[in-house]
């Protein structure tokens, strides 16, 4: 069986980087399987500090992204992780399966930590297994996320060979990643050498699926480049990162390739290349905010869609967990 589970964090400044990498994939691959969970993590982002109020309004919101985007929540199942105990139930088994050696190879945490180690939570630190958990309560098999997420998808695959092989069994699937699209990795618009972020401090390195039109045309306009113009092919782009983003998130916009798109281009500045593609950016980006701002005028529609889709999530997970219980050795409730 085929059964796809992917997540983004409620922690707001939701970005082109997380639709053009993750949630329009997500749209894409519905069509093809019949069984998708798409989960807004909220576990995940306490992982560092999140006021209360701004969860409860970054959740919605983030759900209302899945949903303009074009996530259908009629076929498949749309929650929030907090609502299903099983992610947190798991988890703990699974931290007690993965090794500290595997998690501290971990860049992501290496990079959120900072140099001040001690002071990371300990749920940021095990943060991929709770992942592996997400996935793996619901015996998950594929998961699109973008580039920066392959090392957790690795450990998950850990994870779950370390499970089967200690408890004797091949009860957990080996998870794929699905990585895929002319944007797996968007770049900061500052700096070619960063992907695109949430949490960077420039408002301006990143378009945020709620600015509106101006704004997008206007960080587009002072994204950094460099003064050459466009090659004929991506060969010419190798030691440009900036001039390669740009291209990169038009070809993805536009659903074609890089090579496609410097065709067109081929010889032209960024005087004629950026005002095209922020007029592209918001053609494609303006229906999706419109729905989502329709969408978060009516909260108590997406906390619905939420419940139910917990419900569902919930009637999935049991019959996993009960299976797991009894493997690891735990009494009947
Ligand atoms: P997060 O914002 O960390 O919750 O990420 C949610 C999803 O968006 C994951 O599948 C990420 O891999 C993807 N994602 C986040 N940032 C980027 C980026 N800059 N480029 C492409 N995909 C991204
Ligand atoms: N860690 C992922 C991110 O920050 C979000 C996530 C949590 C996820 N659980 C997941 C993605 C399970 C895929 C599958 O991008």
């Amino acid at each position: 069986m085929k059964r796809i589970f992917s997540g983004v964090q409620p922690t707001g400044n939701l970005h082109l980087g997380n639709y053009l990498g993750a949630i329009r994939n997500w749209v894409r691959l519905q069509a093809d399987f019949d069984d998708c969970l798409f989960c807004v993590v909220d576990l995940h982002a306490i992982t560092v500090w999140q006021e209360p109020d701004a969860l409860r309004a970054n959740t919605r919101e983030t759900a209302a992204a899945m949903i303009a985007a074009g996530v259908d929540s009629a076929r498949n199942i749309i929650f929030n992780q907090s609502q299903v105990t099983a992610h947190a139930e798991l988890a703990w088994i699974f931290n007690c399966v993965a090794r500290l050696g595997w998690l501290e190879r971990m860049t992501q945490f290496k990079e959120k930590a900072g140099k001040d180690k001690a002071r990371a939570s300990v749920g940021l630190y095990a943060y991929p297994n709770l992942m592996a958990a997400d996935i793996l309560a619901y015996k998950g098999t594929h998961v699109p996320v973008g580039e920066d997420q392959k090392q957790h998808l690795e450990l998950a695959r850990d994870i779950a060979a370390k499970f089967n092989h200690d408890y004797g069994t091949e009860f957990f699937p080996i998870v794929e990643p699905l990585i895929f699209g002319a944007a797996t990795r968007v770049m900061s618009l500052k700096d070619g050498a960063k992907k695109m972020s949430k949490s960077d401090p420039s408002d301006n390195s990143r378009i945020n699926m709620t600015d509106s039109i101006d704004d997008i045309a206007k960080k587009i306009r002072k994204a950094r480049t460099d003064p050459e113009p466009l090659p004929g092919d991506i060969k010419g782009l190798e030691d440009r990162p900036e001039a390669a983003n740009l291209v990169g998130i038009y070809a993805a916009l536009e659903d074609t390739t890089a090579d496609e798109v410097l065709e067109r281009f081929d010889g032209e500045g960024f005087g004629a290349f950026k005002p095209a593609l922020a007029d592209l950016a918001v053609e494609k980006l303006s229906p999706i905010q419109d729905e989502m701002r329709r969408l978060m005028d009516a909260p108590d529609h997406i906390d619905q869609v939420l419940r139910t889709g917990a419900e569902k999530a919930a009637a999935l997970a049991a019959p996993v967990m009960a299976e797991v219980q009894e493997l690891v050795g735990f009494l009947k409730p």
